[in-house]
């Protein structure tokens, strides 16, 4: 069994932690990663209403196991009302990413619970630790999803330089072989996304894990295109790792252009309507190559940490 100060704080039997993805892990992944021994978190937008975040945070909680939830920290503006259902609900952890996490940590360690911060520069990472957040994400460039510029092991290593709080790891870890190098690099865990994008238990269509399990880890594309189009106020550092199709192909790079065109928005927002593939995003990080088969989230989990145990036990080996 693998032991780090994640599985010791927050009582797993295995240091993964199922990343947020709003659209995708609700109450029903976020269980699966926890029968499974890890941490699985549910994703939240500022498009979510409050009763959609009560509802989810209701199942893991119904089956008695840990359980997280990912805010947007810019999206809170608007929405503080997404806080405080969500310390109603007593998360294990919560993720305070994509902004400054500084006036979220007291109320929530005043509710008993931890505190996370997806961090994508070293700057960030200062910010984070002044603000008290508990466990640090070094979330690379690779990562599905909204992420920033760096790259994962370079990042991984500046942050661990920083502190002795627990370090995990986040963007294009899907075996357990890539676990393993995480915990070696000096991770405390994985935050993992993109690896749960075709599991029974998503949030998501079938249509778009059928697009998963076809694409390859060439076709992603760090993107402010489809957020212009949408109209959706993410912070320009933040773009978004998605699959590429014929949106993006035209308009990655012409986003100046593309606000002015009223036509062309309204393709993504049709496409997200009705699931055009060819239209509509699909965030998937530089893993997705290896995402195959569709599967339980628990079954994920599972064979992560199988995987991540025999390429520790492997890696013995290599000494002399
Ligand atoms: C479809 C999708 C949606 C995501 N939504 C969120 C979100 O709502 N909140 C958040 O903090 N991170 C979100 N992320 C980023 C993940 O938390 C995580 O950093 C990322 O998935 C890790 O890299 P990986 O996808 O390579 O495993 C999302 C990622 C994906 C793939």
């Amino acid at each position: 069994m693998i032991k780090t100060p994640l599985t010791r704080w927050f009582d797993l039997t295995t240091p993964v932690i199922g990343a947020p993805m709003a659209g995708v892990s609700g109450g029903e992944l976020a269980r699966a990663v926890s029968l499974g021994g890890g941490l699985g978190m549910i994703g939240v937008s500022g498009r979510h209403s409050a009763g959609f975040v009560t509802d989810q945070c209701a199942v893991p909680a119904a089956s008695e196991v840990p359980f997280g939830v990912g805010l947007m920290i810019w999206a809170l503006d608007d929405r503080p009302d997404l806080l405080e259902v969500t310390i109603a609900a007593q998360p294990s952890l919560v993720s305070m990413s994509f902004g400054d996490p500084a006036p979220y940590v007291g109320p929530l360690h005043d509710a008993g619970i931890a505190v996370a911060s997806q961090v994508n520069t070293l700057a960030d990472a200062h910010r984070a630790l002044e603000a008290g957040v508990d466990v640090l994400v070094a979330q690379g460039t690779e990562a599905g999803g909204h992420t920033g510029q760096r790259t994962l092991l370079p990042l991984l290593q500046e942050v661990l330089a920083l502190t002795d709080r627990p370090v995990v790891a986040a963007g294009g870890i899907a075996t357990g072989a890539a676990m393993a190098g995480a915990l070696v690099a000096g991770a405390a865990g994985v935050w993992v996304g993109t690896a749960f994008l075709s599991c029974t238990e998503g949030l998501n269509s079938a249509a778009a894990r059928e697009r998963v399990r076809e694409a390859t880890g060439d076709e992603t594309v760090l993107t402010r295109a489809f957020d212009v189009a949408e109209g959706i106020a993410w912070p320009e550092r933040w773009p978004g790792r998605a699959l590429v199709n014929e949106f993006s192909r035209v308009w990655h790079g012409r986003e100046d252009e593309l606000v002015e065109d009223d036509d062309a928005r309204r393709l993504v927002v049709e496409g997200r309507r009705t699931g055009d593939p060819a239209t509509a995003p699909l965030y998937a990080g530089e893993a997705v190559g290896l995402v195959t088969t569709e599967r339980s989230a628990t079954d994920v989990v599972r064979e992560l940490d199988a995987g991540a145990e025999k390429a520790l036990r492997a890696a013995s080996r290599l000494l002399t």
